[in-house]
């Protein structure tokens, strides 16, 4: 029996290593399609605490199956990807994360384990700093001789982008810094965020301008600051807070509650709430404090840290892969509020699924006005949980019932309970449609060949019919990671699907003849004007040539993510290939049925969703359509050929700062390179970062080529 896309309920140790490699390649895939929404788009589609989930999951996956942790796994990375439109600034100091924790025994653990590590007695003085978690996002700062001379993001925490230009708008970020005693170099960290007040007069302009509202004050800072054009950075107040460093010259102090008082002394905001606290019971106690202060702070917070005082102790706890060990980020438990649920409503998406959709009367959660939250899936409603078991008791919601709801800086809110006893004499017990609301069609719910189990989520069968899925379709095709069509957004489909202009894919490249002969033309549209059609054509007509792995991507055939997609376009280099062998491996039996699963990563539920997508004989329609309009580049020959390196035996030593020794072995196999361990006369350049010692000396001694990190990833142009 092949392996089956299991739920992510099954216990990792109940999975096949097959069973674990697919999960963890769907999570992965998943995860950085969150990841690029959240970073790049600043529009994240899942809540933190589901984002969480995930993330946890696939290391749980990991842990039972360590093969699978690889250079490329997403644990061994931090951060997001850097978008490509801003320049980039290489962090001279990397920027990393923070570990978490809930529970107040989690703090306890936290010193234990600092004790611990320095070997010192429970009694021994050990002083922390606390302060609140601000909820926006990471910035560094670079002054040197006290003037502001760049600035960039976090990026992936080895690279961010430059937004220079416009942290220069901020208020809060000095261009200069006073005083005597800073340093020569020094780079500020902090983080960026919006008031809530001047979050609601954002959204506000946002409405009346007619644009999409920022789900939260993070989200509209993160959008704020990553604008091409400063004037719009400078037209939303964003604030800064201080509370970290990177690169400094000569440190002015040598404790973190001492640098912060620097800080406030060159002139940065450093938040109020930071204290220095010697136990335990006090860190709690200010935790507590700030969480109860936390609805009239006025901006979004998230929790507290906890950092060691005494900079020497920071220096020998170090980090442990992502984050520091001298540091806790306690995070506050969701912020609940109870309002009442008006209605229910179907969301149709992409792959037909029901989504529902709690319509609230508008409340203020944590000061942010939440009118929607997810209602998960039709047994969710019912009270019944992803086992089968009871939730809420095996109450109901219905609709007029009080409802308690949560926000985490979460996007999406979510319907938590029922408040029973203030369910009215008329709340309308909910049915769960049984037809697609957009088409008709029957919804169901598939049953699971192998656990017999029905699926959760109820889709519509109309397939090709179902306005809802078409429309979604065409989203996907033309989003980001797929075609890109500039000026082609959600709203844009929409119109366009509606008025029949756009409703296949390839409708979109023949928009521009069919418009030169329609009557009802672009331009006549309101809102519309010559230069909105033409700017939209010229985006259409840069997307006639298309590379092979967006190609695949595009047609949103299930289970195909980007990686997905990538390693097929690799493999085949054709489209042509991919199409005559996916048709050729309908039969099992056939070789090409064979090619197809062996191809490293692609497991048997993908290759079986290629099948059948390929089967379709409407695919088939529409793809011959398509590629009569865009040509498919083949993909690139693998970068190992003509790398600088192909051939070359490779050496790397001391320690490497961007990149992990796995990562960089990967990286240089990946470029047709062997890595050796040691430096021989067949070694023939030698990577060597900071405490390089006998290797180094070799190396020089035989008159190798040595560079350090940044000459390896000039010399390879990096990604
Ligand atoms: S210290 C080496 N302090 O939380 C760690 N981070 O989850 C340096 N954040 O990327 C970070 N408030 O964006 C620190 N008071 C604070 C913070 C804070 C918010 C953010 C920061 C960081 C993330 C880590």
């Amino acid at each position: 029996m092949p392996p089956r896309s299991t739920s992510s309920e099954t216990p990792v140790d109940h999975l096949t290593p097959d069973e674990a490699r697919i999960e963890h390649e769907r999570l992965g895939a998943e995860i950085r399609e969150h990841d690029r929404r959240y970073y790049e788009e600043d529009a994240p589609s899942v809540s933190d605490a589901e984002y969480d989930a995930l993330r946890k999951r696939y290391e749980a996956l990991e842990d039972q199956f360590p093969e699978l942790k690889t250079p490329e796994s997403l644990t061994q990375k931090v951060g997001s990807k850097v978008s490509e439109k801003f320049g980039k600034i290489r962090h001279r100091v990397p920027m990393l994360s923070l570990a978490n924790g809930f529970a107040d025994e989690e703090v306890e653990e936290f010193v234990e384990r600092i004790r611990r590590f320095l070997q010192w007695k429970a009694d021994a003085p050990l002083a922390f700093t606390a302060e609140p978690k601000i909820d926006g996002l990471s910035l560094s700062l670079r002054y040197e001789g006290g003037r502001l001379v760049s600035a960039a993001t976090r990026g992936d925490g080895a690279v961010g982008e430059d937004v220079t230009n416009n942290a220069r708008t901020v208020g809060d970020i000095p261009h200069r810094l006073k005083g005597s005693s800073v340093p020569e170099t020094l780079e500020v960290r902090g983080e960026v965020y919006l008031s809530h007040e001047d979050f609601a007069a954002i959204n506000a302009r946002q409405e009346a301008a007619g644009k999409a509202l920022f789900a939260n004050p993070r989200n509209a800072a993160a959008g704020s600051l990553r604008q091409l054009d400063s004037s719009i950075t400078a037209s939303r107040p964003l604030r800064f807070f201080a509370y970290a460093w990177g690169d400094v010259s000569e440190m002015p102090a040598d404790t973190q509650h001492g640098m912060m008082e620097c800080f406030r002394s060159f002139g940065l905001k450093v938040n109020p709430l930071t204290r220095r606290c010697t136990s335990v019971a006090e860190m709690l106690e200010h935790y507590h404090a700030i969480e109860t202060d936390r609805a009239n702070l006025g901006y979004d917070i998230d929790g507290v840290v906890y950092k060691v005082d005494d900079l020497n102790l920071q220096q020998r706890l170090g980090f442990v892969s992502r984050s520091p060990r001298w540091a806790l980020a306690h995070k506050f438990p969701a912020q609940k509020a109870v309002t009442v649920l008006e209605g229910i409503e179907i969301n149709v998406g992409r792959t037909g699924s029901l989504n529902p959709i709690a319509r609230l009367k508008p409340v203020t959660v944590g000061g942010v006005v939440v009118s929607n939250a997810t209602l998960h899936n039709e047994d969710y409603i019912k009270g019944i949980g992803g086992n089968g078991e009871k939730i809420r008791n095996g109450v109901d919601i219905r609709i007029g019932d009080t409802v308690i709801i949560n926000r985490a800086g979460d996007v999406i809110p979510k319907v938590l309970d029922v408040v029973l006893e203030k369910r009215p004499a008329d709340a309308k017990p909910y049915e769960f449609p049984t037809t697609c609301p957009a088409c008709g069609s029957h919804a169901v719910r598939e049953v699971n060949p192998r656990t017999g189990k029905e699926d959760a989520v109820r889709r519509c069968t109309g397939g090709l019919i179902c306005p809802a899925q078409a429309r979604e379709r065409l989203k996907h095709f033309v989003s980001r990671n797929a075609f890109d069509i500039e000026g082609m957004g959600e709203q844009r489909i929409d119109e366009f699907y509606e008025e029949g202009l756009v409703q296949r894919p390839q409708d979109i490249f023949t928009l521009q003849a069919r418009n030169a002969r329609s009557l009802k033309r672009l331009e006549n549209r309101e809102g519309w004007g010559e230069t909105s059609a033409r700017n939209l054509f010229a985006a259409i007509e840069a997307r006639r040539s298309i590379a092979l792995n967006r190609l695949i991507f595009a047609l949103g055939i299930p289970h195909v993510g980007e990686t997905s997609a990538r390693l097929l376009a690799r493999h085949f280099g054709t489209f042509e290939h991919l199409r005559e062998t996916a048709k050729a491996a309908a039969d099992p039996a056939s070789e090409a049925h064979a090619e197809l699963t062996a191809i490293g990563g692609i497991g048997p539920v993908v290759a079986e969703a290629i099948v059948e997508f390929f089967k379709e004989q409407h695919n088939e329609e529409m793809l011959d359509a398509l590629l009569a309009e865009v040509t498919v580049e083949a993909m690139e020959a693998p970068a190992a050929a003509n790398s600088p390196v192909a051939g070359k035996t490779v050496v790397f030593t001391g320690s490497l700062e961007q990149m992990t020794r796995e990562e960089a072995k990967a990286m240089a196999e990946r470029l047709g390179a062997k890595v050796a361990g040691s430096v021989s006369k067949k070694t023939d350049i030698v990577v060597a970062g900071p405490g390089a010692g006998s290797k180094l000396a070799k190396a020089a001694e035989l008159g190798l080529q040595v560079m350090d990190e940044d000459g390896w990833f000039a010399l390879v142009g990096r990604k």
